[in-house]
């Protein structure tokens, strides 16, 4: 009688399941990263157009550095976890640098109109992570606070900017944020 088969060989067996906690944490810190490196992108896309002698380029400044600070911290928990960033990282540095850099060309307030979008997005967005994560993860919570706070002061900060005199605002306005559900439904699964 033939003896059963042995399999040997690398073992496919997925380190995490969906519905595993640990999946649900690492698909969020891939999409956060993801996120705060196109925020960094479309503000440097901004910068490039405007220069730094408008004034609305030290205002842009000022929340890309922020931007910096977001990514660098989930930069350094993907690497702490061993979660691999978003295959689509590449894309995201042409799409933000572009979006940026296009809204910037229409004009200052346009620019503005933009980070009011994504930053309502992404407050969302956080708002619902947090929500999924309860106390399940409390460092990860942390930081998702910490940063939300500041795409609040940049949305508002971009408002008083006079985001909303931007030309076409409304439909501005819902095209970046649809364009950003998008990007994160994206992102957290590839
Ligand atoms: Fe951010
Ligand atoms: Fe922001």
């Amino acid at each position: 009688m033939a003896e059963p088969e042995t399999t040997s060989g690398p073992d496919l067996t997925p380190a995490w399941r969906p519905g595993d906690a640990r999946a649900d944490a690492a698909s969020m810190l891939r999409v956060d990263q993801a996120g705060e490196y196109g925020a960094t992108r479309i503000y440097a896309g901004q910068l490039a157009v405007l220069g730094d002698r408008q004034p609305a380029a030290h205002l842009i400044a000022r929340m890309a550095a922020q931007e910096q600070r977001h990514l660098r911290h989930f930069d350094a928990m993907l690497a702490e976890r061993g979660v691999r960033p978003t295959v689509l990282q590449p894309f995201w540095r042409i799409a933000g640098h572009a979006l940026g850099a296009a809204t910037a060309l229409v004009s200052p307030q346009a620019a503005m109109a933009c980070t009011a979008a994504v930053e309502d997005e992404i407050d969302q967005h956080y708002s619902e992570q947090l929500e999924a994560l309860g106390t399940s993860d409390p460092s990860l919570s942390e930081a998702i606070a910490d940063f939300q706070a500041d795409e609040r002061e940049h949305r508002d900060a971009a408002i008083e900017a006079g985001a909303e005199d931007s030309v076409g605002y409304p439909v501005l306005y819902a095209a970046i944020r649809a364009g950003c559900r998008v990007a994160i439904e994206l992102s957290k699964r590839i």
